[in-house]
């Protein structure tokens, strides 16, 4: 087996828990066990089932990687990454609205950090509309800042801000992650 297959199936065994939340990849049985539903309830253009499937098929090739969060009544949010050459783009976070500001994307992004990390790159991007602020804030503190506008980027109306973060793989990002853990543990 082959040092990336190695690294893929690691990936795809992965399962972690924080207090009561448990954190694993995506799997096609998991859109109708709640993906689909949160991500309607979360976007104004919710991704299809084939975008969903599309995206966890790619899983296995390793450019991307999807997370589900659960908690004992089911799945209370997800987060995913497309692991481009160059960058890992943050692709999609949501979670529950009634699970909202107890620290799921924080424990999500903390987990989707580490493979980014351990795949050895300087930097994660993404782009988020320029009405969501909470997700912005939620960004910032994980280091990510402005870089640039992608106009009119949703339904071709509204805005797209580039989000940044640079030197993923120093110690001070992984001093800005043990403390973003601490609050969440
Ligand atoms: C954005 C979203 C994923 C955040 O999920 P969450 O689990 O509530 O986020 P967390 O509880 O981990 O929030 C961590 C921090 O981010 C910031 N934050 C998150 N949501 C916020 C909001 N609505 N308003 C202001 N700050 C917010 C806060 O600093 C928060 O810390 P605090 O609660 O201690 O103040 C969630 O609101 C959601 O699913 N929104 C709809 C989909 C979406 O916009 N996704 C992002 C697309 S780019």
């Amino acid at each position: 087996m082959s040092a990336i297959e190695r690294l893929l199936r690691r990936e795809a065994d992965q399962t972690q828990t924080f207090n009561e939340l448990v954190i694993s990849p995506m799997r096609r049985r998991d859109l109708r066990a709640g993906v689909l539903e949160i991500e309607g309830a979360s976007h104004k253009h919710p991704w299809s089932r084939g975008v969903f499937q599309s995206e966890v098929d790619q899983m296995k090739s390793g450019t991307r990687h999807y997370l589900v969060a659960r908690r004992s009544r089911g799945i209370v949010g997800y987060a995913g990454l497309w692991l481009a050459p160059d960058v890992a783009h943050i692709t999609n976070v949501a979670v529950q609205p009634a699970g909202r500001r107890e620290g799921i994307a924080t424990v999500l992004l903390l987990e989707l950090a580490d493979i980014a990390i351990g795949r050895d790159y300087s930097a994660w991007t993404l782009e988020v509309r320029v009405s969501g602020q909470g997700a912005q804030e939620l960004y910032r503190r994980f280091g990510f800042a402005p870089a640039g506008v992608r106009k009119r980027y949703y339904e071709k109306t509204e805005d797209a801000i580039v989000m940044w973060c640079n030197e993923i793989q120093s110690d001070e990002y992984g001093e800005r992650l043990t403390q973003i853990r601490e609050g969440v543990s």
